[in-house]
Parts: structure tokens; sequence; C-alpha cells
């Protein structure tokens, strides 16, 4: 067994959109997840998240199975338009009571709930303004946050504000892959800057409660460069500064990463007066979040990034479902590199886990994770801050623009009568947690 790691928390993600359904029951209003997949060639395989994994009338079904695991933190994100219908304004008591049961359930039983504010799902109205290309978004979501502490602040302590900005925005506001289908430079930045310093004022808001501790939930991916040449490397630099420091140093005062990403010039206009000041924001912890690693080679073609991935299927590298290249070795790579910023910080690997295109022999699932746990048990060994790890995810859900083909869960769901069922990793995971007297 490994010692080392014995003091780690165990936990699991899970996201409104992906898990919820219940789209338009009891006044809730809809997001830009229910227009966007309504252009049904936008999902891969013509699915929507109208139903998902209906977590609206299971939940009490993923907490039992969570505690039988031996999990000990449940993290779920809060859909913003099942609290504030329109985004603003009146307040739906329909769905603060929804997330009013799933947090005394998850304490009557035994596990701690975690909220995640924001996990892609705007709320269509404020997408008709504009979204997160609108500055004034920055007061709707400080709204949505003070609503939030004042109705669950009481009982939920831990809070992470923004889930993976960047891939939010990146997917969502550049390459039109995901909600709200947006593309081009000018809404990428605009809308960074806006998530980004939305995310430092919820931070002060939530902050104004004693006792609660909020972070933010990062996307990280490794990117390596094809060769040694030195324009890929610096193509490599420049992928690596948008992908794992745009959304991270603005917080830690080192500013956009203009040096290495020259497209953050871009930002300026957007940027007003101590924007960049209020922008510094200690967080109590650092979610890591990371799934595979990129290779990239300089390509003057491609506008505004000059860097081209070289595809996994052109290395010849495992993938998994998604088509990334496995690569459970970031774990380590990024506890320490985010050490390194600070590392008194308290860090937390907020999502880990792989597709698979199983039902339930999931054995390629469990390797992954003794994977996982011997990279834990390195970055331990150096004495680095790991508090400890929330799987992605419980129950197989609507992977975004992948519909239901890739599945993440170590809980199967028939799609039919949507009854859950371990899978292998579910049960190992059980012993390997009891046996850890985690
Ligand atoms: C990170 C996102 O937070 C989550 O929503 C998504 O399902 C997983 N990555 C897997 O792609």
């Amino acid at each position: 067994m490994d010692s080392n790691t014995d003091h780690l928390v165990w936990g699991v993600t899970i996201a409104a959109a992906q898990t919820e359904g219940a789209h338009d029951r009891d006044g809730r209003g809809p997001s830009i997840w229910d227009t966007f997949t309504k252009k049904s060639h936008k999902i891969k395989d013509k699915s929507n998240n109208q139903i998902a994994t209906n977590f609206y009338d299971r939940y009490k079904e993923d907490i039992d199975l969570s505690i039988d695991i031996g999990l000990k933190i449940f993290r779920f994100s809060i859909s913003w338009s099942r609290v504030l219908p329109k985004g603003t304004g009146s307040i739906n008591k329909k769905g603060i009571a929804f997330y009013n049961k799933v947090i005394d359930y998850c304490l009557e039983v035994g596990i701690e709930p975690w909220i995640t504010t924001y996990h892609w799902d705007l709320p269509q109205n404020l997408q008709d303004k504009g979204g997160w290309r609108n500055r004034e978004i920055i007061i709707d979501y400080e709204n949505y946050i003070t609503l939030l502490k004042d109705h669950f602040s009481d009982r939920v302590k831990k809070w992470i504000l923004l889930n993976e900005a960047i891939v939010c925005v990146g997917a969502g506001y550049f390459l039109g892959i995901h909600a709200p289908g947006k593309r081009g430079i000018k809404n990428f930045s605009a809308s960074i800057h806006h998530m980004l310093l939305a995310q430092a004022k919820g931070h002060r808001i939530l902050k104004e409660r004693k006792g609660l501790e909020v972070g933010t939930a990062v996307s990280c991916t490794k990117i390596d460069s094809y060769s040694n040449q030195r324009k890929d490397l610096k193509a490599a630099k420049r992928i690596d500064a948008l992908m794992n420091r745009l959304c991270i140093e603005p917080y830690i005062g080192l500013g956009y990463p203009e040096k290495e990403l020259p497209l953050v010039k871009r930002f300026k206009k957007f940027i007003k007066d101590g924007d960049m000041e209020e922008m510094k924001v200690d967080f109590d912890f650092w979610g890591i979040q990371t799934y595979a690693r990129e290779v990239v080679r300089s390509a003057w073609y491609i506008p505004y990034l000059g860097s081209v991935l070289v595809t996994p299927k052109k290395r010849k590298v495992p993938v998994s479902v998604m088509g990334w290249e496995t690569y459970p070795e970031g774990v380590q790579y990024f506890l320490e590199r985010f050490s390194n910023y600070d590392p008194k910080k308290p860090l937390w690997l907020s999502e880990c886990g792989i597709a698979l295109s199983e039902k339930e022999d999931d054995s390629e699932r469990i390797e992954y994770y003794k994977k996982i746990i011997n990279g834990m048990n390195k970055v331990v060994d150096k004495g680095i801050n790991l508090k400890g790890i929330l799987l992605w995810t419980l129950v197989d859900n609507f992977e975004w623009a992948e519909g239901y083909v890739p599945r993440f869960g170590i809980v199967s769901m028939d799609k039919k009568t949507l009854n859950r069922k371990m899978k292998k990793t579910a049960f190992w995971l059980k012993d390997y947690l009891s046996s850890n007297s985690v």
C-alpha cells in the first residue's frame, strides 16, 4: 500500500450541464448548452443533455454510490440558469431548493459538498447580451456569486469559482466547437479578460464570509516541442503560455504572458485601469486538472499562434477515446510546476480521469489510476503540498461536443433505464480506499 499518500483525500467531480438533465423543469431557464445542442451537427453523436444522467432526480443514488466507494468529497457545479433563469434578476426558489437538497443530503450521509460556481453553462439570456464578450457580465457574475454565498456558504466550505477558463473560452469563444459557438480573436481576448476579472471579484465576495476556502480549477496540458529546432521550441513555449499560464499568472501578479504569447497584445483594448491589480488574488488552493500531452511545431500560416499540433496519431502514441494522448505523467509534472509558483499553496488534483469506450470492463482505467497514484506518491515524497484527488467522473455522462461516446465514469449507466452499475474501477477503488484507511 502506498502509505505516504494515506493522508490524501479522495472525491469525485461532476458538472451540472453534463449530469443534471431536467433542462426545463421547475423554472430552470435555458443555458447556452441548451441552445447549442439544438444545432445537432455540433454534437458528434447528435445527442443533447436534456436528460443526461438525470442527476436532478437521482442525486441521492449518486451520492450514496460515492459513499459506498469510499469517497469523501462530492464536487458538483451550480447551473446558473437554474437559480437565476435569466442569469440576473428574479431568483428561482425551486432551483435553490434543489441545491439545498443536494448539499443537505451530502452532509447527512457524510460526504463533503464542494461547489463549482461556473462549469461552462451560461444562461442564454446573458449570452444574448454578448456573454463573456461583454464586460457587463462581471456585474452579473458578482450578483450570482453573492446569491450563492447567501444561500449555500453556511454549509459549503470549499468553493471552486471557474472550471478550466482556458478550455471554456478557447472552445466556446475562439474555436466555436463548444457553446456558444463563437469564433475569433476578439471574442477570445475579451472573454478571457472578463472571465478572469469576474473570478477575482467573485473570490473577494466569497471571502467576505469567514471560514471559506476558495480556489480555482485550471486545465493543464503538457506541451512538448516536436524538435529541438529553435522555431519549434518557440512554438511550444507559445502554446504552453496559452494553455498553462494565461489563466493563472495574472492572479499571481505576473500579468498575461505577453513575451511568449504575443496575441496577448490584443487584450489591451479590453483592459481598463486597475484591472491587472484587481486580478491579483491569493486563492486558498489551486485545482489542477490534467489529461493529455500535445506536441507542437512551428507553422507560420496559422494566424496568431503560428503553431500546429502534431497529432498523437501521427506520433503513433496510445490515445483515449477523446483522441488525446494518455499522459498520466502530467500529474507529477504539473504538481511540481505549480508548487514552484508557491511551495506552501495547497494543491488538489481537482479532476483526473480517462475516457474509454467500455461499459463495465474498464481494467485500463485501473491501470491509469495506478499510474496517477504513483505520480502522487512521488510528489508527496518531495514534500509538495498535495491535499487530494477528485476523479473525473462518477457516472458516464454528456461529454460536451463529443456526446455520450467517451466514457469517463467509474460507474456505467443504462441509457434507457438510467440505472447505474459500478465498473471494475469502482470496485478496485473501493478496495483500495478501504485498505488505505483514508
Ligand atoms: C474537464 C472538464 O472540466 C469536464 O467537464 C470534462 O468532461 C473533462 N475535462 C473531460 O473532457
